[in-house]
């Protein structure tokens, strides 16, 4: 596998709108992400307006750091990927977006409607190729639906435009994030792909990431979702990726120490009312899977009206749970729209 890959021993963090900001990738370097995918960024709006998205492009010392752009025009999609590398030199890959089923996405012709001309997806990772000097990766679907699963052609074009990497994300478009993930759909994948295959799609143990990547021959696995909340999946997943025996889930006092810690460094990069905003559902996923956790999570989503009040219930929950933390299902996802609202 490629070093800059390799530096995550088999793990990405993955990109998700509205979450992966730089204070939440540079958190989870502490548990071990060591590679790491900015959410998406409009290639459009970085060719425009390229201030207004120097806040979602910021690499962080330490981590290898993908930025992840969307478009569907060749040109704009190259060009949006340079200006990223110009306003954050150190990105140190770039990630094409084949995959968002947005409508407000889709209808622009980028994320997964792409999956619909798998040509013109080649032809944006050959742009992007050549426009930038680092290594270059497209994140898709399955396909579109379950009659047009047409993963194997959307790679293969990006694989000969030069892609280093690719991700798959194992639903189909119009499943969105609901249902599960099917790894088996892609059976063996990785081991015929002539660059590393990353797995992504419902990893949220470390029992997961390791069937997920016995099924599909994926060199490495995304997290994404079960990461939220729970950060020493990342640890965990590690561990069980190098063979070793993976660690107990956290006790509620860790959990509610971590939590602290995020609302500090979300707060030091957002300030107190997009971070109270970010962290409420944030600091709620912190606290799930705790017997008796209900009202503390409906104190923190519903009750608190300030960043310190969030802090104060989270560390309450802390001392007063008990048990360890489980796996929690449920997890819903905000609107899309996150991301052109988010102030930086
Ligand atoms: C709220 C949210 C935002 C997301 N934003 C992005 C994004 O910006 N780019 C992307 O490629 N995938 C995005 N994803 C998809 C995730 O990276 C991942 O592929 C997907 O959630 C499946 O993995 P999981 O089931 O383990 O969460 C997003 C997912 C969620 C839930």
């Amino acid at each position: 596998m490629s070093d800059w890959l390799d530096a995550g021993r088999g793990i990405v963090l993955g990109p998700m709108s509205g979450y992966t900001s730089r204070s939440y990738r540079e958190f989870m370097l502490g548990f071990g992400a060591r590679v790491a995918v900015t959410e998406m960024v409009s290639a459009p709006g970085l060719v425009h307006n390229p201030e207004e998205s120097t806040g979602y492009v910021r690499a962080v010392p330490g981590q290898v750091t993908g930025v992840q752009v969307f478009g569907s025009d060749p040109d704009t999609v190259a060009e949006g990927a340079a200006v990223a590398l110009e306003l954050e030199p150190d990105l140190a890959f770039v990630d094409v977006n084949m995959g968002c089923p947005a409508g407000k996405v889709m209808r622009t012709g980028a994320g997964s409607s792409l999956m619909s001309d798998p040509e013109l997806c080649g032809r944006i990772v050959r742009r992007v190729v050549d426009s930038v000097g680092v290594p270059v990766t497209a994140k898709t679907r399955l396909g579109l639906d379950a009659h047009t699963v047409n993963f194997r052609r959307v790679v293969d074009e990006c694989v000969r435009a030069g892609a280093d990497a690719v991700t798959v994300h194992t639903r189909t478009a119009d499943q969105r994030y609901a249902g599960c993930a099917r790894h088996g759909d892609m059976a063996g994948y990785g081991e015929e792909l002539p660059v590393p295959l990353i797995v992504s799609g419902d990893i949220r143990t470390a029992e997961d990431a390791v069937e997920a990547m016995r099924i599909t021959g994926a060199g490495a696995v995304m997290v994404s979702r079960g990461g939220v909340g729970n950060p020493f999946l990342v640890t965990q997943v590690a561990e069980a990726l190098a063979g070793g025996e993976v660690p107990p889930d956290p006790t509620p006092a860790q959990q509610a120490e971590w939590c602290v810690r995020l609302i500090d460094m979300t707060e030091a990069e957002f300030g107190e009312e997009v971070a109270l905003a970010k962290m409420r559902g944030v600091a709620a996923k912190f606290l799930s899977g705790f017997r008796y956790s209900r009202e503390y999570r409906r104190a923190v989503t519903m009750r608190c009206g300030t960043l310190d009040e969030v802090r104060q219930v989270v560390l309450r929950a802390g001392g007063e749970l008990e048990g360890r933390r489980s796996p929690c299902d449920g997890w819903e996802r905000p609107p899309i729209t996150d991301i052109s609202t988010h102030r930086r």
